[in-house]
């Protein structure tokens, strides 16, 4: 599985953590950065690792910022980008069964290294039920984009 990951300056350190933990666990690791705690703008990371998604050169993806807040206000304007933040291994996995998320957002600031691996472990081997009742609310959710594109 290829696993896409972002950071601005407030996620940088937890993103290497993250990605040295993935490579360990013989993911397919594409870092579009940030690489240093100099300030940068959340968007900036969340557009390319939404990008890599989009054009299908990764399956899922993991942004994150301080609180993890922007990183999935941002990532989620994206069409066909569904971003959760998870703070806890319940939502992480809900996330992608219930709602099919491809990206999972972390607030650096908010939580510690090792619950941070735990989520993204609990994240990445969680797959969507298909249930029927999903995927109907899905295209409902996709109808919203569709609905509210160019608006604001
Ligand atoms: C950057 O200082 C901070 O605002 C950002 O990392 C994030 O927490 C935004 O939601």
């Amino acid at each position: 599985m290829k696993v896409v990951l972002g950071a601005d300056h407030g996620g940088y350190e937890l993103k290497d953590v993250v990605r040295d933990y993935l490579e360990q666990e013989k993911y397919e690791v594409i870092d579009v950065g940030t690489y240093s705690a100099d300030s940068v703008d959340y968007p900036d990371y969340a557009i390319k690792v939404g990008q890599t998604i989009l054009d299908g050169k990764a399956d899922l993806g993991i942004m994150i910022c301080g609180s993890g807040v922007g990183a999935c206000v941002a990532i989620n304007k994206m069409p066909g980008i569904r971003a959760g933040l998870c703070h806890d291994t319940f939502s992480a996995h809900q996330g992608r069964e219930d709602d099919n998320t491809n990206v999972l957002c972390l607030g650096a600031r908010v939580i510690g290294h090792q619950l941070a691996l735990e989520i993204v472990r609990t994240f990445l081997n969680a797959k969507f039920s298909g249930a029927e009742r999903h995927v109907r609310r899905l295209a409902k959710v996709h109808d919203l984009e569709v609905k509210y594109a160019g608006q604001s």
